[in-house]
């Protein structure tokens, strides 16, 4: 989407923080372009844990206690922290300074703004069920992996020596020395369609990516060993 249509979407669905900061120079699309890094490892969808816990009702929750999550440090779960603006903050700031040995091991967000758009959005991502503003801020950041380009939807992968090449729908082919290439499962309802794996770059080179099936089985019938380089027309 254009950045401009990104952010008239935002400013009409979503009220007064992250509005205010769209028209104050463009903030919200910054706000969802930040939290695509939190989303590596957190959903804002309540129950969906990843690598650390949902963030769904994060704002005033005490730290370290969503139950359905078994993951926490005990720094984090004894540590009695309300999450607040002002605790959130810091945490975001850098994590490690603000509850040393935690799990969560990032390099902070250095600006303040971003940090303060991300919070904006956190707000929004209350508890409340699959309706409202919250819902669509959700729906938002976590993107559906079904409606992806071309260019990032695989057609076949062959793997040949030490290279994978990744053939993508828009028919160019992508060579990746084999261990910068990730493949994983997304099983829940936003992954990829069956048959249709998701390439997303992972480095800022460009060197990286992970393959992303809609299950496990599609490993073993979509990577076929084959030295026949054909075609390749890619980076
Ligand atoms: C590499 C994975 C990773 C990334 C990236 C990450 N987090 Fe976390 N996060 C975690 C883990 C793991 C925990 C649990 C930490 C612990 O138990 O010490 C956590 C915990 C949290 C908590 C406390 C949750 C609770 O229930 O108390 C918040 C809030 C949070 N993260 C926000 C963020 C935000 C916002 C971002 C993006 C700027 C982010 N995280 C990026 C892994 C990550």
């Amino acid at each position: 989407m254009h950045p401009r249509a990104l952010l008239l979407a935002f400013s009409l669905l979503i009220p007064w923080h992250l509005a205010t900061a769209a028209e104050h120079g463009g903030h919200a699309d910054a706000a969802i372009k930040s939290f695509g890094y939190c989303s590596q490892c957190h959903s804002l969808h309540p129950g969906v844990n990843m690598t650390g816990p949902s963030l769904a009702g994060i704002f005033g929750r005490q730290a370290g206690t969503l139950k359905r999550f078994d993951r926490y440090s005990p720094a984090l779960v004894n540590s009695s922290v309300i999450w607040t603006e002002a605790s959130l903050d810091a945490w975001l700031a850098d994590p490690t300074r603000f509850i040393a040995q935690t799990y969560m091991q990032i390099r902070g967000v250095g600006d303040a703004q971003a940090r303060a758009d991300l919070i904006a959005l956190l707000r929004l991502a209350g508890p409340d069920g699959p309706t409202g503003v919250a819902a669509k801020a959700r729906e938002m950041v976590r993107s559906d992996l079904k409606d992806e380009p071309p260019e990032r939807l695989v057609r076949g992968i062959s793997v040949c020596g030490d290279t994978y090449r990744v053939i993508t729908a828009d028919g160019l082919t992508h060579p990746f020395w084999e261990n910068n290439l990730q493949f994983k499962t997304d099983e829940s309802p936003n992954g990829p369609r069956p048959g249709s794996p998701v390439i997303q770059a992972t480095g800022m080179l460009g060197d990286r990516a992970a393959v992303v099936f809609s299950r496990s089985e599609e490993l073993t019938s979509v990577i076929k060993r084959n030295c026949l380089t054909q075609g390749e027309t890619g980076k």
